[in-house]
């Protein structure tokens, strides 16, 4: 089995990010061959500061790295580092039908945000399906949001396969359920671009603010709550024991405990949850050529990979 995800070099990863994606992706990295990459093509339809992508793209390795991800298990490489993608993504473009793309709910809710319609943006599923098909990958750990970019690529891998002959596997995406949408401080999808977010590796006073802040309703201190719709409820399942959140539970629906504490108390868990990762991100940082090993082994093997495929697609399609 072949595992394949990305993660878009755009900022610094939050918790969201972390159970959505990358938790799941490194839980999977013994089960098969995984590769995973920085995203920096797609980064470009949004970052244009050269040194805050080159700053971006290390710094998501460096976390990525600490996150749990075993280079001795699975490939971590740039994605500009194999730039035959780019040429898949050309050829997948010739069928791509317009109205697939035009459907995309992310090209849609970026418009909504107000960045630019710029055409990279608008074809950036290509792309993402031509990262996909390259590897030859079998499933594709990522958050509910790009379920529908995994929809496409299966479309567009039929396609192919239709007009040209069996080249492509269809891939399947792994959603994990518990970590579906990690709510941000305000309820919301968390999302860097919502500004909702709560950082792995911010320092403590940092995600100490930020939880603070998580937004709640006015019930009194002694009144019961609901913790299903509570944020700090949802976060706290993420990192607590089962024991400590049947107990938070409790404390909820029983009354008597105010929100702050509960923030406290959330922000505790979630210190302590990082706290081997933060120590594991240090020890990393002190090894100044680490993340570049890394990085030039996982170029060579993503690269083997690709070259591979692509020979295949360019005799299928007749470029051969
Ligand atoms: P952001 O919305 O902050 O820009 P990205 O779109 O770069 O995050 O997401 C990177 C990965 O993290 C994707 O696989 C995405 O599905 C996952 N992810 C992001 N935010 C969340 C969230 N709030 N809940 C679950 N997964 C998420
Ligand atoms: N689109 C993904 C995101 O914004 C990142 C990504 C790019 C990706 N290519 C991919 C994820 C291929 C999985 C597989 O989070």
């Amino acid at each position: 089995m072949r595992i394949l995800s990305g993660i878009q070099p755009s900022g610094a990863l939050h918790i969201g990010n972390y159970f959505g994606m990358m938790q799941p992706a490194v839980a999977l990295q013994t089960e098969g061959e995984a590769l995973y990459f920085i995203a920096d093509y797609h980064a470009l339809t949004s970052l244009r500061d050269p040194q805050a992508l080159r700053a971006n793209s290390r710094r998501v390795a460096l976390d990525f790295l600490a996150c749990g991800l075993d280079p001795e298990c699975a490939t971590l490489f740039r994605h500009s580092d194999v730039p035959q993608v780019t040429e898949l993504a050309w050829i997948l473009s010739t069928v791509a039908p317009m109205g697939l793309l035009e459907r995309a709910h992310s090209y849609k809710d970026k418009l909504a945000r107000g960045m630019s319609a710029n055409v990279g943006l608008f074809s950036y599923p290509i792309l993402m399906a031509a990262d996909i098909l390259i590897y030859d990958s079998d499933v594709v750990p990522v958050g509910k949001d790009q379920k529908q970019h995994i929809e496409i690529t299966r479309d567009l891998a039929v396609k192919m396969n239709e007009t040209f002959g069996p080249i492509f596997k269809l891939p399947e995406p792994r959603i994990r359920v518990a970590s579906e949408t990690v709510p941000g401080i305000d309820g919301q999808k968390m999302s860097k671009s919502y500004g909702n977010n709560i950082d792995i590796f911010g320092d403590e006073k940092e995600m100490r603010k930020r939880v603070m802040s998580i937004v709640t309703d006015s019930a009194a201190m002694d009144a019961p709550k609901d913790p299903e719709q509570s944020t700090i409820f949802k976060l706290y399942s993420l990192v607590a024991s089962k024991d400590e959140i049947a107990d938070m539970r409790e404390q909820f629906v029983k009354g008597g405990t105010g929100y702050g504490d509960f923030k406290k108390q959330l922000f505790d868990k979630l210190w302590q949850y990082f706290a081997p990762m933060r120590k594991r991100r240090e020890e990393i940082l002190n090894d100044k050529s680490y993340i570049d090993d890394v990085l030039a082994h996982g170029a060579k093997r993503a690269n083997e990979i690709a070259k591979q495929v692509m020979e295949r697609v360019r005799e299928a399609v007749g470029l051969r």
